[in-house]
């Protein structure tokens, strides 16, 4: 697919060692556009990670925008946090977020971009009347709470849906996808207008996270 936007890779720290976070980001820089920060609660999903504290530590260890994946329920109460920390990108949960112009607004109105994030059986129509008020659109090809999960094909059509919801309007947003992004699910996200390449396991779950953001780097470069 030809396009003006960006094949952005964003290196998802969730499967990263982090008792030595600073070095593993080190390694992935050169080959990396984003660092993507999973902000999980427990609650919206069945798994805890870290909040506005870390990110603040991470912001002054990469000059990388840091892309921060909110699964938590009421992220509007920590949206401040997230952006005094240092959070450049944050996406919440469609599913959470009853009150989701409101949400969006208040993360442009703190200086960050806005993205809306939708589960694997979430319908993509949903983002019918909050595309104006978005920066970005995280598709999940993944139930999210954990890495390393099978990637789940049916991301592929919503992917192509949702390039044509921002087409008919006008808007040439990037289209984010996040779980079980490889080198093998690549070929066919980008084939379906995917722009921004969340990879954990990919990039972290083997002995050279370096060599394997090489190689993604590579292949979203053609
Ligand atoms: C899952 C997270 C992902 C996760 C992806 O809930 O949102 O960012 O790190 O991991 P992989 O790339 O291993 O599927
Ligand atoms: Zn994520």
């Amino acid at each position: 697919m030809n396009d003006n936007r960006g094949k952005l890779l964003a290196p998802s720290l969730l499967s990263c060692d982090f008792s030595c976070v600073a070095e593993q980001i080190r390694l992935v820089e050169p080959y990396s556009d984003l660092i993507h920060a999973d902000i999980m609660d427990g609650h919206f999903v069945p798994n805890i990670t870290f909040g506005p504290p870390v990110i603040k530590k991470l912001r002054k260890n990469t000059t990388l925008p840091i892309d921060c994946h909110l699964m938590i329920e009421n992220p509007n109460r920590l949206l401040e946090s997230f952006a005094k920390a240092g959070g450049d990108y944050v996406s919440v949960h469609q599913e959470v977020c009853p009150h989701l112009n409101r949400t969006l607004h208040l993360i442009r109105e703190l200086g960050m971009k806005a993205g809306v994030a939708l589960n694997p059986s979430t319908a993509v129509d949903s983002l019918e009347w909050i595309l104006e008020d978005v920066d970005f659109v995280l598709l999940m090809s993944v139930n999210p709470g954990f890495g390393g999960q099978a990637f789940l094909p049916v991301v592929l059509p919503k992917i192509r849906r949702v390039r044509e919801m921002l087409l008919q309007r006008g808007l040439d947003l990037p289209i984010e996808v996040d779980g079980g992004v490889s080198e093998t699910t690549i070929p066919d996200l980008l084939e379906a207008g995917a722009d921004w390449f969340v990879a954990g396991s990919a990039v972290f779950g083997g002995a050279d996270p370096a060599g394997s953001a090489k190689k993604l780097r590579g292949i979203l470069n053609g």
